[in-house]
């Protein structure tokens, strides 16, 4: 195998944060090199620097065993590296074809060859599979998966030598992900290396030849992935055993809190009815794309429904937008963190955002004692930041997540609607937010999980509905409740396939 990639000893400083410290990698041609390691540890870090997007305090790069210097991210991409990035990078105004000729648009004497960038880009989305997206539609019109896939055509348009993905898979469905590998596969078929990161270790020791864990900026070990475990990584990454990361299950099913019947907003979802009960924590499972995240949308208010109607403690209620549903005591968490978050104001205004009228005594904000709570939660789900003034763009993305909950628990609602809650989450943090989703729960109020993540439905909730294709398909309880159960009515035919490989796994 020949070496297409090698960063020796990259040294990075942030004010506060020295996110790489002396950090050595290399990747071989045809190999899946998976980067692991805790929210914060410095794998996107390491990809910005391979993807000049950020310069190093220290430490030198070899494309092919030639030293480079990236001034810019079109350096890398010339250089044959190519990324897809975890918060991801695309132009949603602009086109499809714009963004994947970004920085090098077909040109003739000073003018734009607009027809030959839209044929090629059609040439390479048919090469990721993405035969029916018109390249000359926004981006902003599609979907996590498919913007991903954007990202890849615009790597096989850079003939790239190294692909890096930064959390790909995080939001794709099975059937996504399955696309997403056998085009990541067609690279390496060409003699590509591909840089990987994952917090899902099942399947980074399934596709990867060698992994690398970083903690704390610094790099634990490099081994290959045949004959590794989960456990062993655990360990690498976090320095200790993680046991079960599901809290025992305390079902409760106090009174009747909320209502929902015959919900609908088409095309979207139809004839959507359940109840929620004081102190449930009810999971809604579904595929991307079944229809939950809109259900969640109109439930607080964000979509008008076309018919339907909500009851709130027995009372028939019109939750017409956001204020009105905050007012009613329901609150939700998106999975959108990039957009719901006010990334440059600080951790702290993020958080209390919501419940900043229980801090003011209607004179002034009691600000020490916000901070106090704040710095409190902040330590429970441990978001790694210098202090909670830092603003939320200087975060990982994982941290940025934690930021998400902290705010959703800050809210005090009485109806907690969380939406894919651990996306890009670290094992140990993520067993954090299981524990306070069921402190929320002990404490009555009333939560909603809604979530691609099988497992954690099962280990989490008191109740699930599984929504296919816009309806609720099953109500589960009790011994009920198993990922087996789940995937079956979750999963249709045409996908049957992906539900065996789901449940070997
Ligand atoms: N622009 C910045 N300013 C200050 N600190 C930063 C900046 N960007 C990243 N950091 C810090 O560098 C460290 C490493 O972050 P990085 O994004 O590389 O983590 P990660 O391993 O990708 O985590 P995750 O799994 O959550 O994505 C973190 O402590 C982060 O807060
Ligand atoms: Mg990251």
């Amino acid at each position: 195998m020949a070496e297409v990639l090698r960063v020796e000893q990259i040294t990075k400083q942030y004010p506060g944060v020295l996110a790489l410290d002396d950090v050595s990698f290399d990747v071989q041609s045809g190999e899946v090199h998976t980067l692991l390691g805790e929210n914060g540890a410095g794998k996107s870090t390491l990809i910005k620097v391979i993807a000049g997007i950020i310069t190093p305090n220290y430490g030198k790069i070899f494309v092919q065993n030639e030293e480079v210097h990236f001034d810019s991210p079109l350096d890398a991409i010339r250089s044959g590296i190519s990324t897809a990035f975890q918060e991801e990078a695309l132009f949603h105004e602009l086109s499809v074809a714009e963004n994947i000729f970004m920085g090098q648009i077909p040109s003739h004497m000073g003018k734009i060859n607009k027809s030959l960038m839209i044929e090629r880009s059609a040439d390479l989305l048919k090469q990721v599979g993405l035969d029916t997206v018109h390249p000359d539609i926004p981006v902003k019109h599609l979907n996590i998966a498919t913007r991903q896939l954007v990202q890849l055509a615009r790597a096989f348009l850079n003939n790239a030598r190294v692909l890096i993905l930064d959390e790909p898979a995080t939001a794709l469905t099975p059937h996504e992900r399955e696309k997403l590998f056998q085009v990541v596969q067609k690279f390496k078929d060409q003699g590509a290396g591909i840089v990987f990161v994952s917090h899902h270790l099942k399947e980074a020791l399934s596709i990867s030849d060698r992994i690398t864990v970083l903690k704390d900026g610094r790099k634990v070990t490099t081994t290959p992935a045949e004959g590794i475990n989960e456990k062993q990584i655990v360990h690498w990454m976090v320095g200790k055993e993680i046991g079960d990361i599901y809290p025992a299950k305390e079902v409760r099913k106090g009174k009747v809190v909320y209502e929902v019947k015959g919900l609908s907003l088409l095309p979207h979802f139809s004839d959507v009815g359940f109840q929620l009960h004081e102190g449930e924590i009810l999971g809604i499972a579904g595929l991307m794309g079944c229809g939950k995240t809109e259900l969640a949308q109109a439930l607080f208010g964000r979509m008008e429904p076309d018919r339907g109607l909500i009851k709130i403690n027995g009372e028939e209620t019109r939750v017409h937008n956001t204020k009105a549903a905050i007012d009613k005591g329901i609150f939700l968490i998106p999975d959108n963190r990039n957009e719901a978050l006010y990334l440059s104001k600080s951790i702290c205004e993020n958080v209390s955002l919501p419940a900043i009228r229980n801090y003011s005594n209607g004179v002034r904000i009691n600000r020490k004692k916000e901070i106090e709570d704040v710095e409190e939660l902040a330590g429970r789900l441990k978001v790694r930041a210098v202090n909670v003034d830092y603003h939320v763009d200087t975060l990982s993305g994982g941290n940025r997540q934690k930021v998400l909950i902290a705010r959703g628990v800050f809210a005090q609602a009485k109806i907690l609607i969380f939406v894919e809650p651990t996306l890009g989450v670290d094992v140990g943090a993520r067993s954090e937010i299981y524990d306070l989703i069921a402190d929320l729960s002990r404490n009555g109020q009333s939560i909603i999980v809604i979530s691609s993540d099988v497992p954690e439905i099962v280990g989490i909730s008191h109740r699930v509905l599984v929504m296919h294709q816009g309806e609720l398909k099953a109500n589960l309880e009790g011994d009920e409740i198993s990922e087996f159960q789940i995937l079956n009515y979750m999963v249709s035919r045409q996908e049957e396939a992906f539900r065996k490989e789901l449940t070997l796994n």
